[in-house]
């Protein structure tokens, strides 16, 4: 078994460095025990990952470090971060928004909207992110489902995405500007936010906050339907913090910088939370993706622990030694990467090339916090996600020959025995940063999980979806996923959102979505159109669908390929095989459909 060795160095002031033990001894009591719980009772994100640190003296370390898109970024120390999100949430309260209320984001990586975030928790509302690159519709799908009352955004964001959409959402009360030209736009509870950031106090003391309460709320696409929300509770903190210890290796000192966007839960859990429990820098880069301006911040900004995606390492590689030649990235002591397979060829280039070994983790939206990981002090297994995280019972559920779960006549799930047979990723539930719903959907929340304690006296599973293998040393390896959701760059689509637009197009009878293989981003959407009687394929048309898609979905959901097909293979229920289309774009037989994973 190749594996790749860590010297005397790495392993002698890691946070983990005897597995065995570390699992041993771990109680989710003694996590919980890390962290300092508010002054006034329960447990708020907020506190734990800002006004903890002042109150422990501190407040004079760099707590986010922005750096901008052009221009100069940012600082904030723990101290400044302490005021300014309390001066949120009194906007919030001042605005009369109670507790409870959602709020949403929806702005490039800017420093109001990481100080808005956090705020919203002191005030205890929920907080949920979208991502920058969607177009209205999936805007609209979100905030319609999470009756958003606050929206925080740019002028020009608004007048693109949620102007023309706003009247189908009657919850939405205040609008709050950030960046340029806040003050430009005249519309019924749009205002700019700095007037009211001025103005309100900084002083602000957190209630007591239930651990149980909403804190984030993160949407994920499925294969049918429409985004689910799924809901984060303030007891989320002590699996980010435990993680953030354990597997991003994080200690005082550390400048810690997450590539991904917050619109993303890598983005928040580990880009916002876990980090600021850990009382370290964190470097936001306002810039999207630049292989001489990321070597430049790595070394610049002394990044000592970076977590990032296969994504953007594999156009670091493909961007060749010529961008970061000359560059010393000796600091960067610990690389984590997270979101889709991770080719071991990456891990191998890292290690020869950069001199970096890169840690594979494994969670999801649902999970909340990463569940198996490689840790800094342990050798890498490449190709291998790690091993469960101290805490977390990873097991793989079976699955029968035509990939449906098999199940006990109690509906508890029929375990894996054999070391490098292949199951689905099953988690024991609970863990405290697992999803506790998703809005207004309990039946498909419930059909994320099997067996029952109260039932039958056995374990409740959380079914990820996922098809994995468990090596007799324990490694996770991801073998695909067991459902039609496409995974490109990183980010979930789900095939029947793309679908669903492409058919508002008159022209379009049928829509069939999938993700076909692409070296770069793991996978590219792809669309198969059948034409209503009276239509013919041509490349105008082709060309009116793509355009239909992007002004709808945005250019992060929007399908790449467009291909007519006379008939879409449907069931005899009406739905579109997806699968078979899948098997015909790669030239498979249709019945061999059981090894179609994402790995690219
Ligand atoms: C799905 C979850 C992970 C948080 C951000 C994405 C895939 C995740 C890996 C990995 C192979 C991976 C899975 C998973 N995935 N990590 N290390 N190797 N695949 O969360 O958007 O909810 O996506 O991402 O398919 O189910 P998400």
């Amino acid at each position: 078994m190749q594996e790749i060795e860590k010297d005397r160095e790495t392993l002698a002031g890691a946070n983990l460095v005897d597995y065995g033990a570390e699992r041993e001894s771990f109680t989710w009591t003694a996590a919980r025990a890390l962290l300092d719980g508010l002054p006034a009772g329960g447990l708020n994100i907020a506190y734990e990952a800002v006004d903890r640190h002042v109150a422990h003296g501190r407040g004079d370390v760099v707590a986010l470090r922005f750096l901008g898109d052009e221009g100069p970024g940012r600082e904030l120390t723990y101290a400044e971060l302490a005021d300014e999100t309390n001066r949120f949430a009194n906007v919030l309260t001042g605005l009369g928004v109670a507790p409870g209320a959602l709020m949403f984001g929806l702005s490039g990586r800017r420093p109001e909207l990481y100080i808005a975030m956090l705020g919203a928790l002191k005030a205890r509302c929920g907080v949920s992110p979208l991502f920058s690159a969607f177009g209205p519709e999936p805007v609209r799908q979100r905030m319609e489902r999470g009756h958003g009352q606050v929206l925080i955004t740019t002028a020009a964001a608004y007048r693109q995405k949620v102007a023309p959409i706003r009247d189908e959402l009657p919850d939405l009360h205040h609008v709050l500007l950030i960046g340029e030209g806040a003050d430009a736009i005249d519309a019924p509870g749009v205002q700019p936010l700095a007037p009211l950031m001025e103005s309100a106090s900084g002083e602000f003391v957190i209630a007591p906050t239930d651990p149980e309460d909403t804190a984030f709320v993160h949407f994920t696409s499925g294969t049918t339907g429409m985004p689910k929300g799924a809901v984060h509770v303030h007891e989320a903190v002590v699996a980010h913090h435990v993680t953030g210890r354990l597997v991003l290796d994080l200690h005082p000192g550390d400048v810690y910088w997450c590539t991904a966007d917050p619109g993303w839960v890598t983005g928040t859990s580990y880009g916002l939370v876990a980090p600021l429990t850990c009382g370290v820098t964190c470097i936001v880069d306002e810039a999207e993706f630049d292989a001489v301006r990321w070597y430049r911040i790595l070394e610049e900004q002394r990044v000592t622990v970076w977590y990032t995606a296969p994504t953007a390492l594999r156009m670091l590689m493909k961007a060749g030694p010529a961008a970061h030649a000359g560059r010393d990235l000796s600091g960067v002591r610990h690389v984590c990467s997270v979101g889709e397979p991770l080719n071991p060829e990456v891990v191998t280039w890292g290690d020869e090339e950069l001199g970096l070994a890169i840690h594979d983790t494994w969670w999801q939206t649902e999970t909340g916090a990463i569940m198996v990981a490689n840790y800094a002090a342990l050798p890498i297994r490449p190709g291998s996600m790690g091993r469960p995280v101290p805490g977390i019972d990873v097991r793989l559920v079976r699955h029968d020959d035509a990939g449906e779960r098999v199940l006990e006549e109690d509906g508890s799930p029929v375990l894996v025995e054999e070391a490098g047979e292949e199951g689905e990723l099953a988690i024991r539930a609970p863990w405290p940063s697992m999803m506790r719903a998703y809005l207004g959907a309990p039946e498909r929340y419930a059909a994320c999980f099997a067996g029952s304690e109260a039932a039958s006296g056995k374990p409740l599973w959380y079914l990820s979806g996922d098809l994995a293998r468990i090596d007799a040393d324990g490694y996770v390896w991801f073998v695909g996923r067991g459902d039609d959701v496409i995974k490109s760059a990183g980010h979930l689509i789900g095939p029947f959102e793309v679908e669903s637009v492409l058919m508002e197009h008159p022209a379009v009878a049928e829509a069939g979505v999938i993700g076909v293989p692409d070296p770069m981003v793991g996978e590219q959407v792809k669309a198969f159109v059948e034409l209503k009687t009276g239509f013919e394929p041509s490349d105008g048309l082709r060309r009116e669908l793509v355009a239909l898609a992007r002004r709808r979905l945005g250019s992060a959901v929007a399908p790449r390929q467009i291909d007519f097909l006379p008939h879409l293979p449907l069931t005899q229920s009406g739905k579109i095989m997806r699968r078979v289309l899948k098997a015909r774009e790669l030239g498979l037989p249709e019945g061999d459909l059981s090894t179609l994973g994402s790995t690219p």
